[in-house]
Protein backbone atom coordinates (compact mmCIF):
# COMPACT_ATOMS: atom_id res chain seq x y z
CA UNK A 1 0.00 0.00 0.00
CA UNK A 2 1.29 3.59 -0.71
CA UNK A 3 1.15 6.52 1.66
CA UNK A 4 -1.87 8.68 0.22
CA UNK A 5 -0.09 11.90 1.18
CA UNK A 6 3.45 10.37 -0.33
CA UNK A 7 1.94 9.65 -3.41
CA UNK A 8 0.75 13.23 -3.49
CA UNK A 9 4.37 14.79 -3.20
CA UNK A 10 5.69 12.61 -5.21
CA UNK A 11 3.02 13.67 -8.44
CA UNK A 12 3.73 17.39 -7.16
CA UNK A 13 7.06 16.96 -7.60
CA UNK A 14 7.32 14.74 -10.93
CA UNK A 15 4.73 17.58 -12.21
CA UNK A 16 7.86 20.47 -12.04
CA UNK A 17 9.84 18.27 -13.46
CA UNK A 18 10.69 19.44 -17.22
CA UNK A 19 9.31 15.60 -18.38
CA UNK A 20 5.81 16.56 -19.98
CA UNK A 21 5.08 12.35 -20.50
CA UNK A 22 5.55 11.66 -16.76
CA UNK A 23 2.92 13.43 -15.18
CA UNK A 24 -0.32 12.66 -17.40
CA UNK A 25 -0.64 9.65 -15.03
CA UNK A 26 -2.57 10.46 -11.32
CA UNK A 27 -1.46 8.57 -9.23
CA UNK A 28 -4.12 9.13 -6.49
CA UNK A 29 -6.21 6.16 -7.09
CA UNK A 30 -5.64 2.77 -8.41
CA UNK A 31 -6.46 2.94 -12.30
CA UNK A 32 -8.56 0.75 -13.94
CA UNK A 33 -6.39 -1.51 -15.93
CA UNK A 34 -4.71 -0.92 -19.16
CA UNK A 35 -3.00 -4.37 -19.19
CA UNK A 36 -5.64 -7.11 -18.72
CA UNK A 37 -3.58 -9.26 -19.81
CA UNK A 38 -0.48 -9.13 -17.29
CA UNK A 39 -2.43 -11.33 -14.39
CA UNK A 40 1.37 -12.83 -13.38
CA UNK A 41 3.75 -10.48 -13.05
CA UNK A 42 7.26 -10.89 -11.14
CA UNK A 43 10.03 -8.86 -10.06
CA UNK A 44 14.01 -10.69 -9.77
CA UNK A 45 17.06 -8.62 -9.57
CA UNK A 46 19.53 -6.79 -7.11
CA UNK A 47 18.89 -4.11 -4.58
CA UNK A 48 17.88 -1.72 -7.52
CA UNK A 49 14.93 -3.68 -7.82
CA UNK A 50 14.36 -4.38 -3.92
CA UNK A 51 14.74 -0.74 -3.86
CA UNK A 52 16.70 -0.80 -0.73
CA UNK A 53 15.89 2.01 1.37
CA UNK A 54 13.11 3.68 -0.79
CA UNK A 55 9.62 3.55 1.48
CA UNK A 56 8.34 1.48 3.79
CA UNK A 57 10.34 -1.77 4.24
CA UNK A 58 8.39 -5.16 3.36
CA UNK A 59 10.88 -7.87 4.08
CA UNK A 60 14.03 -8.19 6.25
CA UNK A 61 16.48 -10.29 5.17
CA UNK A 62 16.45 -9.06 1.14
CA UNK A 63 15.64 -5.61 2.01
CA UNK A 64 12.71 -5.15 -0.17
CA UNK A 65 11.00 -1.53 -0.14
CA UNK A 66 7.54 0.07 -1.15
CA UNK A 67 8.61 2.48 -3.60
CA UNK A 68 10.50 0.40 -5.52
CA UNK A 69 10.09 0.20 -9.24
CA UNK A 70 8.87 -3.07 -9.19
CA UNK A 71 6.38 -2.59 -6.28
CA UNK A 72 5.57 0.86 -7.86
CA UNK A 73 4.03 -0.80 -10.94
CA UNK A 74 2.66 -3.30 -9.33
CA UNK A 75 0.19 -1.69 -6.28
CA UNK A 76 -0.36 1.73 -8.81
CA UNK A 77 1.09 2.18 -12.18
CA UNK A 78 -0.43 -0.87 -13.86
CA UNK A 79 -3.79 0.12 -12.72
CA UNK A 80 -5.83 -2.20 -10.36
CA UNK A 81 -6.63 -6.05 -11.65
CA UNK A 82 -7.73 -8.15 -8.95
CA UNK A 83 -6.57 -10.96 -11.19
CA UNK A 84 -2.63 -10.38 -10.97
CA UNK A 85 -0.46 -11.41 -8.67
CA UNK A 86 3.19 -10.26 -8.11
CA UNK A 87 6.07 -12.12 -7.25
CA UNK A 88 8.29 -9.79 -5.81
CA UNK A 89 11.72 -11.68 -5.21
CA UNK A 90 14.51 -9.12 -6.09
CA UNK A 91 17.14 -9.17 -2.84
CA UNK A 92 19.97 -6.83 -2.18
CA UNK A 93 23.35 -7.99 -2.87
CA UNK A 94 22.65 -10.63 -5.12
CA UNK A 95 25.22 -11.67 -8.13
CA UNK A 96 23.23 -12.80 -11.53
CA UNK A 97 24.57 -15.82 -10.26
CA UNK A 98 22.78 -15.90 -7.06
CA UNK A 99 19.87 -14.65 -8.84
CA UNK A 100 19.94 -17.34 -11.15
CA UNK A 101 20.23 -19.92 -8.33
CA UNK A 102 17.99 -18.50 -5.74
CA UNK A 103 15.09 -16.27 -7.42
CA UNK A 104 15.10 -18.11 -11.19
CA UNK A 105 13.61 -21.28 -9.47
CA UNK A 106 10.96 -19.58 -7.15
CA UNK A 107 9.44 -18.21 -10.02
CA UNK A 108 5.76 -19.47 -10.67
CA UNK A 109 4.90 -20.52 -14.71
CA UNK A 110 3.11 -18.51 -17.79
CA UNK A 111 4.43 -15.11 -16.16
CA UNK A 112 3.01 -12.66 -18.33
CA UNK A 113 5.90 -9.64 -16.92
CA UNK A 114 9.18 -10.80 -15.48
CA UNK A 115 11.75 -7.46 -14.71
CA UNK A 116 14.90 -7.97 -14.14
CA UNK A 117 17.85 -6.14 -12.58
CA UNK A 118 21.23 -7.58 -12.68
CA UNK A 119 24.72 -6.88 -12.91
CA UNK A 120 26.03 -4.37 -10.43
CA UNK A 121 27.08 -7.16 -8.11
CA UNK A 122 28.66 -9.21 -10.75
CA UNK A 123 31.27 -6.34 -11.55
CA UNK A 124 31.93 -5.48 -7.89
CA UNK A 125 30.23 -2.52 -7.21
CA UNK A 126 30.06 -2.92 -3.56
CA UNK A 127 34.25 -3.13 -3.20
CA UNK A 128 34.41 -0.26 -5.52
CA UNK A 129 31.86 1.91 -3.77
CA UNK A 130 34.13 0.71 -0.20
CA UNK A 131 37.37 1.37 -1.84
CA UNK A 132 36.80 4.25 -3.46
CA UNK A 133 33.81 6.52 -1.86
CA UNK A 134 33.14 4.55 1.93
CA UNK A 135 36.54 3.19 2.51
CA UNK A 136 35.50 0.70 5.47
CA UNK A 137 39.22 -0.54 4.98
CA UNK A 138 41.02 3.04 5.05
CA UNK A 139 41.37 1.57 1.41
CA UNK A 140 44.11 3.71 -1.06
CA UNK A 141 43.77 5.41 -4.01
CA UNK A 142 45.27 2.47 -5.63
CA UNK A 143 42.75 0.02 -3.97
CA UNK A 144 40.29 2.43 -4.88
CA UNK A 145 42.12 2.38 -9.25
CA UNK A 146 42.49 -1.44 -9.04
CA UNK A 147 38.55 -2.24 -7.68
CA UNK A 148 37.61 0.30 -10.76
CA UNK A 149 40.03 -1.94 -13.55
CA UNK A 150 38.79 -5.29 -12.21
CA UNK A 151 35.37 -4.21 -12.83
CA UNK A 152 36.25 -2.91 -16.27
CA UNK A 153 37.70 -6.36 -16.99
CA UNK A 154 34.56 -8.44 -15.82
CA UNK A 155 32.96 -5.80 -17.92
CA UNK A 156 34.58 -6.15 -20.98
CA UNK A 157 34.99 -9.72 -21.09
CA UNK A 158 32.63 -11.96 -22.94
CA UNK A 159 32.47 -14.89 -20.75
CA UNK A 160 31.89 -12.51 -17.64
CA UNK A 161 29.20 -10.25 -17.44
CA UNK A 162 27.85 -10.55 -20.90
CA UNK A 163 28.16 -14.40 -20.40
CA UNK A 164 25.93 -14.91 -16.82
CA UNK A 165 23.39 -11.82 -17.36
CA UNK A 166 22.96 -13.85 -21.09
CA UNK A 167 22.64 -17.28 -18.97
CA UNK A 168 20.59 -15.71 -16.36
CA UNK A 169 17.66 -14.53 -19.26
CA UNK A 170 17.95 -17.64 -20.98
CA UNK A 171 16.81 -19.29 -17.59
CA UNK A 172 13.57 -17.23 -16.96
CA UNK A 173 12.00 -17.85 -20.35
CA UNK A 174 10.58 -21.22 -19.69
CA UNK A 175 8.90 -19.58 -17.37
CA UNK A 176 7.29 -16.42 -19.63
CA UNK A 177 3.53 -17.29 -20.91
CA UNK A 178 4.14 -17.24 -24.69
CA UNK A 179 3.39 -13.75 -25.25
CA UNK A 180 5.22 -12.77 -21.86
CA UNK A 181 7.98 -10.00 -21.86
CA UNK A 182 11.31 -9.81 -19.86
CA UNK A 183 11.84 -5.89 -19.06
CA UNK A 184 16.16 -5.97 -17.98
CA UNK A 185 16.85 -2.59 -16.14
CA UNK A 186 20.11 -1.03 -16.53
CA UNK A 187 21.90 1.62 -14.12
CA UNK A 188 22.06 5.34 -14.14
CA UNK A 189 25.53 7.36 -13.46
CA UNK A 190 25.48 8.58 -10.04
CA UNK A 191 28.08 11.97 -10.58
CA UNK A 192 27.37 14.56 -12.34
CA UNK A 193 30.67 15.89 -13.82
CA UNK A 194 30.13 19.15 -15.60
CA UNK A 195 32.52 21.17 -12.92
CA UNK A 196 34.94 20.65 -10.00
CA UNK A 197 32.75 21.52 -7.41
CA UNK A 198 32.57 18.17 -6.16
CA UNK A 199 36.51 17.91 -5.79
CA UNK A 200 36.71 18.49 -2.38
CA UNK A 201 33.96 16.30 -0.73
CA UNK A 202 34.69 12.90 1.06
CA UNK A 203 32.11 10.30 1.86
CA UNK A 204 34.84 8.60 3.63
CA UNK A 205 33.61 7.13 6.95
CA UNK A 206 36.80 7.29 8.49
CA UNK A 207 35.73 10.77 10.07
CA UNK A 208 39.57 12.00 11.38
CA UNK A 209 42.08 10.45 9.00
CA UNK A 210 41.95 12.91 6.94
CA UNK A 211 45.28 11.80 5.07
CA UNK A 212 43.78 8.52 3.72
CA UNK A 213 40.44 10.29 2.37
CA UNK A 214 38.96 9.76 -0.79
CA UNK A 215 37.58 13.02 -2.78
CA UNK A 216 35.17 12.93 -5.33
CA UNK A 217 36.89 14.09 -7.83
CA UNK A 218 35.98 14.83 -11.66
CA UNK A 219 38.22 12.07 -12.81
CA UNK A 220 36.67 9.22 -10.29
CA UNK A 221 33.09 10.38 -11.29
CA UNK A 222 34.03 10.58 -14.71
CA UNK A 223 35.67 6.95 -14.05
CA UNK A 224 32.10 5.50 -12.15
CA UNK A 225 30.26 6.71 -14.70
CA UNK A 226 32.06 5.58 -17.58
CA UNK A 227 31.84 2.12 -15.44
CA UNK A 228 27.61 2.28 -15.09
CA UNK A 229 27.79 3.25 -18.83
CA UNK A 230 29.74 0.14 -20.06
CA UNK A 231 27.61 -2.10 -17.55
CA UNK A 232 24.63 -0.36 -19.57
CA UNK A 233 26.00 -1.29 -22.58
CA UNK A 234 26.74 -4.78 -22.63
CA UNK A 235 23.34 -5.26 -20.83
CA UNK A 236 21.95 -4.21 -24.16
CA UNK A 237 23.91 -6.05 -26.06
CA UNK A 238 22.47 -8.82 -23.99
CA UNK A 239 18.67 -8.10 -24.72
CA UNK A 240 19.54 -7.50 -28.40
CA UNK A 241 20.60 -10.97 -28.75
CA UNK A 242 17.94 -12.70 -26.84
CA UNK A 243 15.11 -12.09 -28.97
CA UNK A 244 11.82 -10.07 -29.30
CA UNK A 245 10.37 -10.88 -25.85
CA UNK A 246 13.20 -9.38 -23.93
CA UNK A 247 13.71 -5.42 -23.38
CA UNK A 248 15.54 -3.00 -22.06
CA UNK A 249 15.25 0.15 -20.10
CA UNK A 250 17.95 2.36 -19.93
CA UNK A 251 17.13 5.07 -17.60
CA UNK A 252 20.95 7.13 -17.69
CA UNK A 253 19.87 9.65 -19.57
CA UNK A 254 16.26 10.45 -17.72
CA UNK A 255 17.91 10.74 -14.25
CA UNK A 256 21.35 12.55 -16.21
CA UNK A 257 18.03 15.10 -17.74
CA UNK A 258 16.54 15.63 -14.32
CA UNK A 259 19.65 16.84 -12.63
CA UNK A 260 19.31 13.18 -10.50
CA UNK A 261 22.87 12.85 -10.11
CA UNK A 262 25.19 13.82 -7.30
CA UNK A 263 27.82 16.40 -7.62
CA UNK A 264 25.00 18.51 -10.63
CA UNK A 265 26.69 21.84 -11.63
CA UNK A 266 26.10 24.42 -9.11
CA UNK A 267 24.90 21.89 -6.11
CA UNK A 268 27.36 22.63 -3.11
CA UNK A 269 27.49 19.13 -1.95
CA UNK A 270 26.80 17.88 0.87
CA UNK A 271 23.00 18.33 -0.48
CA UNK A 272 21.24 15.68 0.48
CA UNK A 273 17.73 16.86 0.19
CA UNK A 274 17.83 18.51 -3.19
CA UNK A 275 14.17 17.44 -4.27
CA UNK A 276 15.90 16.52 -7.83
CA UNK A 277 18.38 14.18 -6.23
CA UNK A 278 17.69 10.64 -7.66
CA UNK A 279 19.85 8.89 -5.24
CA UNK A 280 20.23 8.77 -1.43
CA UNK A 281 23.11 10.64 0.04
CA UNK A 282 24.41 10.58 3.39
CA UNK A 283 21.49 12.23 5.49
CA UNK A 284 18.84 12.11 2.99
CA UNK A 285 15.57 12.81 4.47
CA UNK A 286 12.57 11.65 2.34
CA UNK A 287 8.74 13.20 3.29
CA UNK A 288 7.46 11.51 6.06
CA UNK A 289 10.48 10.40 7.50
CA UNK A 290 11.98 11.11 11.11
CA UNK A 291 15.67 11.99 11.22
CA UNK A 292 15.88 11.08 14.55
CA UNK A 293 14.30 7.37 13.90
CA UNK A 294 16.69 7.24 10.89
CA UNK A 295 19.97 8.07 12.45
CA UNK A 296 18.86 5.58 15.94
CA UNK A 297 17.90 2.94 13.77
CA UNK A 298 21.62 0.69 14.40
CA UNK A 299 22.17 -2.43 15.88
CA UNK A 300 19.36 -4.03 14.92
CA UNK A 301 19.74 -8.11 14.39
CA UNK A 302 20.64 -8.43 10.21
CA UNK A 303 20.59 -11.64 8.85
CA UNK A 304 24.17 -13.37 8.10
CA UNK A 305 24.49 -13.72 4.74
CA UNK A 306 21.83 -10.46 3.95
CA UNK A 307 23.71 -7.16 1.75
CA UNK A 308 23.28 -5.69 5.23
CA UNK A 309 24.97 -8.47 6.84
CA UNK A 310 27.78 -8.06 4.66
CA UNK A 311 28.57 -4.35 5.72
CA UNK A 312 28.02 -5.48 8.85
CA UNK A 313 31.00 -8.07 8.69
CA UNK A 314 32.96 -5.57 6.71
CA UNK A 315 32.59 -2.88 9.63
CA UNK A 316 33.21 -5.31 12.27
CA UNK A 317 36.30 -6.77 10.53
CA UNK A 318 37.60 -2.98 10.84
CA UNK A 319 36.50 -2.91 14.38
CA UNK A 320 38.23 -6.27 14.77
CA UNK A 321 41.64 -5.04 13.46
CA UNK A 322 41.84 -1.67 14.38
CA UNK A 323 40.81 -1.71 18.04
CA UNK A 324 41.19 1.84 18.76
CA UNK A 325 38.46 3.08 16.53
CA UNK A 326 34.62 2.72 17.19
CA UNK A 327 31.69 3.13 15.11
CA UNK A 328 29.56 6.27 16.12
CA UNK A 329 26.69 7.06 13.91
CA UNK A 330 26.87 10.40 13.52
CA UNK A 331 30.13 10.44 12.63
CA UNK A 332 31.62 7.27 11.09
CA UNK A 333 34.49 5.94 12.78
CA UNK A 334 36.26 7.91 15.41
CA UNK A 335 39.23 7.14 17.53
CA UNK A 336 38.33 6.07 21.08
CA UNK A 337 41.32 6.88 22.10
CA UNK A 338 41.77 10.71 21.14
CA UNK A 339 37.61 10.71 22.09
CA UNK A 340 38.26 10.67 25.70
CA UNK A 341 36.57 7.36 27.06
CA UNK A 342 37.18 4.06 25.82
CA UNK A 343 34.55 1.97 26.37
CA UNK A 344 33.04 -1.23 23.75
CA UNK A 345 30.10 0.68 22.17
CA UNK A 346 31.43 -0.29 18.90
CA UNK A 347 32.20 -3.83 19.74
CA UNK A 348 30.31 -6.64 17.81
CA UNK A 349 28.74 -9.84 19.63
CA UNK A 350 28.47 -12.68 17.74
CA UNK A 351 25.26 -11.60 16.17
CA UNK A 352 25.70 -9.27 13.26
CA UNK A 353 24.37 -6.07 14.13
CA UNK A 354 23.20 -3.68 11.74
CA UNK A 355 25.81 -0.51 12.63
CA UNK A 356 25.25 1.35 9.87
CA UNK A 357 22.09 3.90 10.28
CA UNK A 358 19.44 3.81 7.62
CA UNK A 359 20.52 7.27 6.90
CA UNK A 360 23.76 5.93 5.36
CA UNK A 361 22.99 2.40 4.26
CA UNK A 362 21.09 3.19 1.60
CA UNK A 363 23.51 5.81 -0.23
CA UNK A 364 24.22 5.14 -3.80
CA UNK A 365 20.67 3.46 -4.51
CA UNK A 366 17.68 5.27 -6.02
CA UNK A 367 14.97 7.41 -4.20
CA UNK A 368 11.35 6.99 -4.76
CA UNK A 369 11.69 9.55 -7.18
CA UNK A 370 14.47 7.84 -8.92
CA UNK A 371 12.27 4.64 -9.07
CA UNK A 372 9.15 6.53 -10.26
CA UNK A 373 11.43 7.23 -13.21
CA UNK A 374 12.46 3.06 -13.86
CA UNK A 375 8.74 2.30 -13.54
CA UNK A 376 7.08 5.17 -15.94
CA UNK A 377 9.49 4.29 -18.58
CA UNK A 378 8.44 0.66 -18.31
CA UNK A 379 5.03 1.53 -18.39
CA UNK A 380 5.01 4.02 -21.68
CA UNK A 381 7.27 1.37 -23.24
CA UNK A 382 4.52 -1.27 -22.55
CA UNK A 383 2.13 0.71 -23.92
CA UNK A 384 3.77 1.42 -26.76
CA UNK A 385 4.76 -1.92 -27.69
CA UNK A 386 2.34 -4.01 -25.47
CA UNK A 387 2.74 -7.55 -25.20
CA UNK A 388 5.49 -9.99 -26.79
CA UNK A 389 2.35 -11.08 -29.45
CA UNK A 390 3.26 -7.74 -31.70
CA UNK A 391 7.31 -9.22 -31.80
CA UNK A 392 8.40 -5.53 -31.83
CA UNK A 393 12.26 -5.03 -31.78
CA UNK A 394 13.54 -2.56 -29.21
CA UNK A 395 14.18 0.73 -29.99
CA UNK A 396 15.79 3.06 -27.45
C1 LIG B 1 -10.52 -11.56 -13.83
O1 LIG B 1 -10.86 -12.90 -14.09
C2 LIG B 1 -12.25 -13.13 -14.20
C3 LIG B 1 -12.47 -14.62 -14.31
O2 LIG B 1 -11.58 -15.19 -15.24
C4 LIG B 1 -12.77 -12.35 -15.39
O3 LIG B 1 -14.17 -12.54 -15.52
C5 LIG B 1 -12.48 -10.87 -15.20
O4 LIG B 1 -12.85 -10.14 -16.34
C6 LIG B 1 -10.99 -10.67 -14.94
N1 LIG B 1 -10.76 -9.28 -14.58
C7 LIG B 1 -9.83 -8.54 -15.18
C8 LIG B 1 -9.70 -7.13 -14.71
O5 LIG B 1 -9.14 -8.96 -16.09
C1 LIG C 1 29.88 -15.43 -13.93
O1 LIG C 1 29.47 -16.69 -13.44
C2 LIG C 1 30.53 -17.55 -13.05
C3 LIG C 1 29.90 -18.85 -12.66
O2 LIG C 1 28.89 -18.68 -11.72
C4 LIG C 1 31.30 -16.90 -11.91
O3 LIG C 1 32.37 -17.70 -11.53
C5 LIG C 1 31.82 -15.54 -12.37
O4 LIG C 1 32.44 -14.88 -11.29
C6 LIG C 1 30.67 -14.70 -12.88
N1 LIG C 1 31.17 -13.46 -13.42
C7 LIG C 1 30.68 -12.29 -13.07
C8 LIG C 1 31.24 -11.08 -13.69
O5 LIG C 1 29.80 -12.24 -12.25
C1 LIG D 1 34.86 23.22 -1.41
O1 LIG D 1 35.22 24.28 -2.27
C2 LIG D 1 34.22 25.26 -2.41
C3 LIG D 1 34.67 26.29 -3.42
O2 LIG D 1 35.79 25.86 -4.13
C4 LIG D 1 33.91 25.91 -1.07
O3 LIG D 1 32.87 26.86 -1.21
C5 LIG D 1 33.50 24.85 -0.08
O4 LIG D 1 33.33 25.42 1.20
C6 LIG D 1 34.54 23.75 -0.02
N1 LIG D 1 34.01 22.68 0.82
C7 LIG D 1 34.74 22.07 1.72
C8 LIG D 1 34.06 20.96 2.47
O5 LIG D 1 35.91 22.35 1.94
C1 LIG E 1 17.76 7.98 19.87
O1 LIG E 1 18.69 7.40 20.77
C2 LIG E 1 18.96 8.19 21.92
C3 LIG E 1 20.10 7.55 22.69
O2 LIG E 1 19.93 6.16 22.80
C4 LIG E 1 17.66 8.31 22.73
O3 LIG E 1 17.88 9.10 23.86
C5 LIG E 1 16.60 8.95 21.84
O4 LIG E 1 15.37 8.99 22.54
C6 LIG E 1 16.41 8.17 20.55
N1 LIG E 1 15.51 8.90 19.67
C7 LIG E 1 14.56 8.30 18.95
C8 LIG E 1 13.71 9.16 18.08
O5 LIG E 1 14.40 7.08 18.97
C1 LIG F 1 44.17 7.50 18.08
O1 LIG F 1 44.45 8.49 19.04
C2 LIG F 1 45.62 8.20 19.81
C3 LIG F 1 45.75 9.27 20.87
O2 LIG F 1 45.66 10.55 20.31
C4 LIG F 1 46.84 8.16 18.89
O3 LIG F 1 48.00 7.82 19.63
C5 LIG F 1 46.61 7.11 17.80
O4 LIG F 1 47.67 7.13 16.87
C6 LIG F 1 45.32 7.38 17.07
N1 LIG F 1 45.06 6.31 16.11
C7 LIG F 1 44.90 6.53 14.82
C8 LIG F 1 44.70 5.33 13.95
O5 LIG F 1 44.83 7.64 14.35
C1 LIG G 1 32.45 -9.66 14.96
O1 LIG G 1 33.64 -9.53 15.71
C2 LIG G 1 33.74 -10.38 16.86
C3 LIG G 1 35.06 -10.12 17.55
O2 LIG G 1 35.32 -8.78 17.67
C4 LIG G 1 33.63 -11.83 16.46
O3 LIG G 1 33.61 -12.64 17.62
C5 LIG G 1 32.34 -12.04 15.67
O4 LIG G 1 32.27 -13.36 15.20
C6 LIG G 1 32.30 -11.10 14.50
N1 LIG G 1 31.07 -11.29 13.75
C7 LIG G 1 31.06 -11.38 12.43
C8 LIG G 1 29.75 -11.61 11.81
O5 LIG G 1 32.06 -11.26 11.74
Amino acid sequence: MLPHSLLLLLTAALATSNSNTLDQIPLEAPLPTTFPWIQRFASIGDSYSAGLGAGGRLDFYCSRYAKSYPNILHTSLLGHNQNRTHQFLACSGQTSTEILETQVPALSHDLDLLTISAGGNDIGLSPILSNCVYQFYMASEDDCKTSIQEAAQRVASKDQLYKNITTLISATKPKMSPHGIIYLTGYAGFFGVDDDGCDNVTWAVWSTVESSKQYLKLELREALNALVRAVNSVLLDVVSDSGPGVRFIDYNAHIEALRGRYCEAGVAEPAPNRPALAFYEWDTMDSGEDPKKLRNRTGEDVPKDSFEGDIAKRINKTLREHPEWEFDPDKGFVNKTKAGGVDDKGAVGDTIHWLLPDSWKRVFHLRPEGHEVVARLLLEHLEKNGNGMKKDRLEL
